[in-house]
């Protein structure tokens, strides 16, 4: 069994995204990519990610800001901060960080994000444009997970594949990846959700899982093939008392019963986390890249 180590591999991830950084800044008058995030409300999670963001921004020469607002803004508030980055040619890459209070309409902010800069892949044009096969910037999270198999040498093509969960961050659009017509798609994809009745039989039949269920303990020992490739998404906060924090993440896979039947397998945290941040990296620089040559 293999460890897919996140840190790692997303560590070579950014290094290759500075070298690039450093390499085109002075064909664009030493300008660097600059990503913009929106945070509404201080939810502790929220805040931690965008923090880290921030951080690995900051490593790879990429620029950032960050625009708080209220818990209590409203949804005109937040589309018009949305609106201003939109309309700063500074701004390179644009992500509202989830989740948004209960108050605030995700789905029509996605409307207002310009596609052009919505590194997370999450507006309807680039979801559209990627289930299409078209050139468009591909969701953060599930394209951090190909990097991740392809970056450890392991294909999909051919393979059977289970993506449990079915969000618009992750579920449907890893579908999709998977089902691309590339060494690194070309599978044969179950999407499971809740009120899937035959998880056990489901998962046990594919040579690679994708849990992003955001439920602990859901992906048991009996339920996985040996030799399966096994990727976790989950990142629930449980609380720990032993923990100064007083919470640690789970993920979704009952890791130390699941791990011996794996050939590889993410740990949590430590896996696609570190993935997701340099894949939204590598988006903002990609959107920086497109719109310096639409302007040359
Ligand atoms: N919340 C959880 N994952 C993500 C992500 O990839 N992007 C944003 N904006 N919010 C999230």
């Amino acid at each position: 069994m293999t460890i897919l180590d996140g840190k790692q591999t997303a560590a070579q991830w950014r290094a290759d995204i500075t070298h690039r950084v450093h390499e085109l800044a002075p064909l664009y008058g030493g300008r660097t990519p600059k990503l913009a995030a929106v945070i509404v409300g201080d939810d502790p999670a929220s805040v931690t990610y965008v923090n880290l963001k921030q951080k690995a921004c900051a490593e790879c020469g990429i620029r950032s800001t960050v625009k708080r607002l209220p818990a209590d803004s409203t949804q005109q508030q937040v589309r018009e901060a949305v609106r201003r980055l939109n309309a700063n040619s500074d701004i390179d890459g644009i992500i509202v960080q989830q989740p948004l209070p209960p108050h605030i309409d995700s789905k029509d902010l996605l409307l207002h994000i310009s596609p052009k800069k919505d590194v997370d892949g999450f507006t309807p044009d680039n979801i559209g444009r990627m289930a299409l096969g078209l050139d468009c910037m591909r969701a953060a999270t599930p394209a951090g997970i190909v990097e991740l198999l392809r970056r450890n040498g392991i294909t999909t093509r051919g393979k059977r594949v289970a993506v449990i969960g079915r969000s618009n961050i992750v579920g449907r659009p890893m579908a999709s990846m998977l089902l691309e017509k590339s060494e690194m798609g070309d599978a044969t994809v179950t999407v499971c959700n809740s009120s899937t009745p035959d998880l056990k039989e489901i998962l046990a039949g594919c040579e690679i899982i994708i849990s992003a269920a955001g439920c602990p303990g859901l992906v048991q020992a009996d339920m996985v093939a040996e030799g399966a490739v096994v990727v976790d998404v989950g990142t629930t906060r449980v609380a720990d008392p032993s923990r100064r924090s007083g919470y640690r993440l789970a993920g979704d896979v009952d890791f130390d019963a699941v791990a011996p039947k794996c050939s590889y397998i993410t740990p949590v945290p430590g896996g696609v986390g570190p993935m997701t941040i340099a894949s939204l990296l590598h988006n903002t620089l990609t959107a920086f890249v497109r719109r310096r040559r639409r302007t040359l």
